[in-house]
């Protein structure tokens, strides 16, 4: 069995990981082991700290195939990758197609392994914030809808993908894969002691991250959570990796100097996996509008304010750290107070299947469905 795994933005790169180090594991086992497999990627990411840096970290080689495709509108962007993926597919044609997430490059290459006939799997399928103005939405439910093998991370996906309709047999209740790569570089992060890096102590800081195109493209909702930061910020130091769009937008809309200048918020380049693991993992809170971020905080029972109207993991907030706060100034000041009064979230636990251990189980499914 000839698969091609996919990577495309760097929220992939921890998904897609795990899945490698298995297959190299399980072949190393037993000469026998039926599965191959190539990555592709996309080159939706491209920069050293958007993707070169998740490769060495995670001991990944290089791509197989890069398809080098870069930034661009939706439709640019989703439709280069779709014409150099079916070449890809065309020479190499693999029995399945894997893909993770929800960006552009997972539903581009889902549509053409679909369209050619060969069988497709998703990981992290189910997830709905039912929300369509969010690209990412539109990108899962189409993922979904098209693909062969779908592997969920929580019970409300399966419940999301049952009510679309989709046959019980496609849906596999594998746990996160995510929760893989925390498990496996925890360690090696919490020596980092990144914190320090930034002149600050352990349980003594927030980190900030945000990148949605809700938050990040207007002036006026961007203005706003600055604002709001600000004033925390003079409560309780906050350290912000900056990613690429935001540093545009923040550029666009003349905020970068006056957050340089006398700023108390710590602005950064965007961050290594093991680097932002080892900040995560000495906060006292974390405030972002990301998806992965707001899994990662609840595996490690670190509170989190989610900067979002809406979330696609709800279970991060029924069982986890996570509160989904919105992005009006007085509510960010009020629940970041909250968290500093000590009456920050407690989790119920960890949700089930978060145990390190997912990559193992779809490669088990791998094997039943033709390996
Ligand atoms: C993409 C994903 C989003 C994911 C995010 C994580 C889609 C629709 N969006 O959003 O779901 O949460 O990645 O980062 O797939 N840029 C660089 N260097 C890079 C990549 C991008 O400078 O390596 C800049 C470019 O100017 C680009 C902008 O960042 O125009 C946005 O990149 P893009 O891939 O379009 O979307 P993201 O906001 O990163």
């Amino acid at each position: 069995m000839k698969l091609i795994l996919v990577s495309g933005a760097r929220p992939n790169f921890m998904k897609v990981a795990p899945l490698i180090w298995e297959l190299k594991k399980r072949r190393a086992r037993s000469a026998s082991f039926p599965i191959r497999h190539l990555l592709v990627h996309t080159g939706q990411h491209y920069d050293r700290d958007m993707m070169a840096v998740f490769f060495k970290e995670f001991e990944l080689p290089e791509p197989d195939i890069n398809l080098g495709v870069g930034s661009g509108s939706h439709a640019v962007q989703t439709a280069k990758i779709m014409i150099h993926f079916e070449k890809v597919c065309k020479k190499e044609k693999p029995d399945m197609v894997v893909v993770v997430g929800d960006v552009n490059s997972t539903i581009a290459c889902t549509l053409v392994a679909c369209k050619l006939g060969i069988r497709t799997a998703h990981v992290e399928a189910g997830l709905r914030s039912f929300d369509r103005t969010m690209p990412e939405e539109v990108n899962r439910i189409l993922t979904d809808l098209i693909s062969d093998l779908l592997f969920t991370s929580c019970p409300e996906a399966n419940r999301n993908l049952a009510r679309e309709g989709i046959p019980p047999e496609k849906i596999h209740f594998v746990g996160n894969i995510m929760v893989d790569s925390l498990v496996r570089n925890r360690p090696r992060a919490a020596k980092m002691k990144v914190y320090r890096d930034f002149g600050q102590k352990k349980g003594r800081y927030a980190v900030l991250t945000l990148h949605r195109p809700s938050n990040v493209d207007r002036d006026d909702s961007l203005g706003n959570i600055l604002s709001a930061l600000r004033v925390v910020s003079k409560e309780i130091p906050i350290i912000f990796p900056v990613h690429p769009r935001t540093q545009k937008q923040l550029i666009k809309y003349g905020y970068d100097r006056s957050l340089n200048a006398d700023s108390p918020l710590v602005l950064t380049n965007p961050l290594g996996y093991l680097e932002f693991l080892s900040l995560l993992l000495g906060a006292r809170f974390v405030l972002t509008d990301s998806g992965g971020i707001q899994e990662e905080t609840t595996a490690l029972g670190i509170p989190c304010l989610t900067l979002r109207e809406n979330t696609e993991r709800p279970i991060t907030v029924s069982m986890g750290t996570n509160r989904v706060i919105g992005s009006e100034k007085q509510r960010i000041i009020l629940e970041c107070r909250k968290i500093l009064e000590g009456k920050g979230k407690a989790a119920r636990g960890i949700p089930d299947l978060w145990d390190g251990r997912t990559a193992g189980r779809i490669v088990d499914v791998f094997l039943k469905n033709g390996g």
